[in-house]
């Protein structure tokens, strides 16, 4: 079973600058509450309880007001600072000591994620002793993404942005590796932009024939939220589910709750620190 999951929270977020310049791109509203909120419930659904959160250099105090340690949702969090954004994979030479040689998943901060059936897939792929796995989803545009091209589970190759077309099914930003990883990254060499490259350490992966795939179906949805367009379309997506449908996407308090992590106190005092909000008041309905 992983139990250790990465946040990857940094980045330069040059897509969305002004909004940017002094404010992280996963503290930034989608709908109604922070980026990061989405890709913390990720993880927790898949059952992680131990996590690592990576922020930029001087971000960390604004990521503690908001998450402060972990105990509010029966986790633990840790955080550490990347000094500069210089790829993915080296989060896994930052949080080398939080891994502790063991298997880990690591997710983007400007993941979204979401539909049925989802808990169970992530269940499921917490289960890898061996190797990586990485989960896809279809995209009608693969030339704007890193592409997987299969058989069954298998991978048989991967392209980033390929200009031909070779799969349309686009590698998401949620990946689980077993504890060879951390070696892996330190031997990586930047790549001609200078930095570390997911795709090379995938590729390492694949040469042994360790990488494999989940699907994610078509009732699921993998939104990027990287641009100011998609950060919008993804708001506009959570407003109208949870309006449609009264549950909240990525209330942590709820999953934490339903995963028997905190007890009714707890949610008690969740209410009093968030304040007199709409969230709160969510928070309340989970125990009338
Ligand atoms: P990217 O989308 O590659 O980059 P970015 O968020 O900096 O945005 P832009 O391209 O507009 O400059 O990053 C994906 C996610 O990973 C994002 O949440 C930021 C994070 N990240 C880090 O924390 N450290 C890094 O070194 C990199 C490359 C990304």
């Amino acid at each position: 079973m992983i139990k250790k999951g990465i946040i990857l929270a940094g980045g330069k977020g040059t897509r969305m600058s002004p909004l940017t310049k002094a404010v992280n791109k996963q503290l930034l509203p989608i709908h109604d509450k922070p980026l990061i909120f989405y890709p913390l419930s990720i993880l927790m659904l898949a059952g992680i309880k131990d996590i690592l959160i990576i922020v930029n250099q001087g971000q960390l105090s604004q990521y503690k007001k908001i998450i402060p340690d972990g105990k509010n949702f029966g986790i633990k969090i840790n955080y550490i600072e990347q000094k500069n954004p210089n790829g993915l994979p080296e989060a896994f030479i930052l949080g080398e000591k939080f891994i502790k040689n063991q298997n880990v998943c690591l997710i983007l901060g400007d993941n979204f994620f979401y539909g049925q059936n989802l808990s169970k897939i992530l269940r499921n792929c917490t289960k890898l002793k061996n190797g990586a796995k990485v989960l896809l989803h279809r995209v009608n545009n693969p030339e704007r993404f890193g592409v997987a091209k299969v058989f069954g589970k298998k991978i048989r190759s991967i392209k980033e942005k390929p200009k031909k077309f070779i799969s349309d099914l686009a590698i998401t930003g949620l990946y689980f590796f077993d504890r060879k990883v951390c070696n892996y990254a330190k031997k990586l060499k930047p790549s001609k932009r200078g930095e570390l490259e997911i795709v090379d350490l995938l590729n390492r992966y694949l040469k042994n024939k360790k990488l494999s795939a989940e699907l994610i179906g078509r009732g699921g949805a993998w939104l990027d939220t990287g641009s100011i367009e998609d950060f919008y379309k993804t708001s506009a997506f959570v407003s109208a589910i949870e309006n449609r449908q009264g549950f909240k996407i990525a209330c942590l308090e709820e999953i934490a709750f339903n995963n028997k992590w905190i007890d009714k106190k707890q949610l008690i005092r969740a209410i009093k620190f968030y304040g007199n909000c709409s969230y709160s008041d969510y928070i309340k309905n989970l125990f009338k």
